[in-house]
């Protein structure tokens, strides 16, 4: 039986002849895992992105081996129906290279999209090149932003880089910003992303056992906690995050 290192050295050599022809190649990443707070490298992706010819998120995702992932996610949260109430404020935990940013940028035009980065070098990107507003961090709170004042929440593939302490203290912080009846929506590794062949790829990833990526997080616990402060789970639905899978959670806080 082959073994999963040789499957996935089959897939990258299949990925790479399907990227051959616009120019990307897949390698093992140059980004630090112990150090999460300040995401891939800036400049080298950037000119990466630039020499494919692709968008920048595009690039990312045909890079991650999971071209067309990032629309998939906000054609999900569009059916779920995030985007069918006007959202004046959004804010976003970790937007890193704005792959989601720029794609929800595409479905609404809020008066204020908020941000909170921890990688000075993306923050100042996006501030360049989106209408955000990127909020002085302690990458833990969301002090700037008032009690009550943002529509929607959002925050992707943050919380299975950084530890369950920051993750929980971030949930609390969320729910403190979003109004009544706003929606909240962040991914997590749930067991749902676990099956034994899913482990054994992350075994054998090469990340530092000190690193806090990629963290885990059982569905109970993430369900229980809003149900406890009267959010309805609108949905929730799988995504890849390589060499496995994360899980998308849609929130709708109650309007009382
Ligand atoms: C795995 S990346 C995901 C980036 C982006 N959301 C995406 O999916 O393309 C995690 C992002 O969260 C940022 N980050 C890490 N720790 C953070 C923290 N404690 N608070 C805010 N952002 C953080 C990183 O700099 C990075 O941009």
């Amino acid at each position: 039986m082959p073994s999963l290192t040789s499957i996935s050295k089959k897939m990258a050599e299949t990925a790479n002849l399907v990227l051959s022809p616009i120019g990307l190649k897949l390698s093992r990443s140059s980004h630090d895992w112990g150090d999460v707070s300040s995401f891939i490298p800036f400049e080298q992706t950037i000119i990466e992105a630039k020499n494919s010819g692709l968008p920048l998120g595009e690039y990312i995702d045909a890079r991650q081996g999971i071209a067309g992932a990032t629309q998939a996610v906000i054609d999900e949260m569009k059916r779920l129906g995030v985007f069918e109430q006007p959202l004046h404020t959004i804010l976003e935990i970790g937007p890193g290279s704005g792959r989601y940013l720029e794609r929800t940028l595409r479905e609404c035009s809020p008066e204020r999209y908020e941000i909170y980065e921890t990688a000075a070098d993306w923050a100042a990107y996006l501030i360049r090149t989106f209408p955000v507003l990127s909020q002085p961090t302690d990458g833990t709170h969301l002090r700037a932003t008032p009690a009550s004042s943002i529509d929607l929440v959002q925050a992707h593939k943050v919380f299975s880089t950084v530890t369950f302490v920051t993750t929980a203290g971030y949930w609390c912080e969320m729910d403190r910003v979003l109004k009544p009846g706003g929606y909240l929506v962040f991914d997590a590794m749930t067991e749902r992303c676990l099956p034994p062949a899913t482990i054994e790829a992350w075994a054998g990833r090469g990340i530092p056992s000190h690193s806090s990526y990629p963290a885990a997080m059982p569905s109970e616990a993430i369900e229980g906690f809003f149900s406890a402060r009267q959010y309805r789970l609108v949905g929730s639905f799988l995504s890849p995050m390589p060499p496995g899978q994360t899980e998308l959670f849609v929130f709708r806080k109650s309007s009382a």
